[in-house]
């Protein structure tokens, strides 16, 4: 692996909540246009490794690079750091109160000061890239949640980041909705986007990632290319837990 293609690295990342240690010496390096996915048992650090790397949690020790920058501590530059990181979460977080179009557009006019209509059209466009664009006045509580998360990825989108980071983005969802999701992410992987996407849906992570990460009391257990985590894992672990999933 070269390292001049680097965008996101991430050296010794540490956190504990309490006595309870969450997340121990996590290292790992993304490369520009890589997908990345983290699987694992729940409660063993992945969304606090994914808000340690947005900084929604300061990690206790560890460093994060964003194009070899040091962004950890970032201080007074923390919402420019932010605006490149696309973050994705389980329950959507949209705001109930504002269409589908307002929710994209809001970060566009407040964060990067864009024009109203400069705004609109950009957050047209990202609808319009999720298929979503018939939407644009609905409510949140008018949509799917399939509808819905694909509006969040549109929001994430539109700020133009570096990074998108999923965090089960379809475990809140019916089974008969996870598809639409998928196949969006699965669209921003072929299009080089680079991202990092924590998720439990084993068939899908081994076809779209470049490298497999399972994560197990905060580690990395074991990490390598799809296929040699589904055909040759070095734990019995990973084997469990991948074949489990594997079945869904
Ligand atoms: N803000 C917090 N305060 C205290 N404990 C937390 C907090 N966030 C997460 N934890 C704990 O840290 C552990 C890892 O959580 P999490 O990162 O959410 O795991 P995962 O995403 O892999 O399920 C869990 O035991 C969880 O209860
Ligand atoms: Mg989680």
């Amino acid at each position: 692996m070269t390292t001049d293609d680097t965008i996101l690295r991430v050296e010794g990342l540490a956190k504990s909540f309490g006595t309870t240690e969450v997340l121990k010496e996590i290292s790992f390096t993304v490369r520009k246009g890589e997908t990345k996915a983290f699987i694992g048992p729940s409660g063993t650090g992945k969304s606090t490794l994914l808000r340690c790397i947005n900084q929604l949690i300061v990690p206790d020790r560890g460093r994060v690079y964003l194009h070899g920058e040091e962004v950890t501590h970032a201080g007074a530059k923390i919402n420019q750091y932010r605006a490149k990181i696309g973050m994705v979460f389980q329950n959507f977080n949209l705001f109930d109160h504002l269409t589908a179009l307002r929710n994209v557009e809001i970060a566009l006019l407040k964060v990067k000061g864009m024009k109203e209509g400069e705004a609109r059209e950009k957050a047209l466009f990202e609808l319009r890239r999720v298929g979503l664009e018939d939407r644009a006045d609905h409510y949140p509580a008018q949509l799917s949640g399939g509808q819905a998360q694909r509006v969040s990825i549109a929001r994430a989108l539109a700020m133009d980041p570096d990074v998108m980071l999923f965090d089960e983005p379809t475990s809140a969802l019916d089974p008969e909705l996870t598809g639409e999701v998928l196949e969006v992410i699965r669209e921003l992987a072929q299009n080089g986007m680079t991202m990092l996407i924590v998720t439990h849906e084993m068939r899908f992570a081994l076809s779209i990632a470049d490298e497999i990460c399972f994560m197990e009391h905060g580690t990395i257990l074991e990490r390598g290319p799809p296929a040699d985590l589904r055909d040759s894992p070095a734990f019995e672990r990973t084997r469990q837990f991948a074949g489990r999933f594997a079945e869904l």
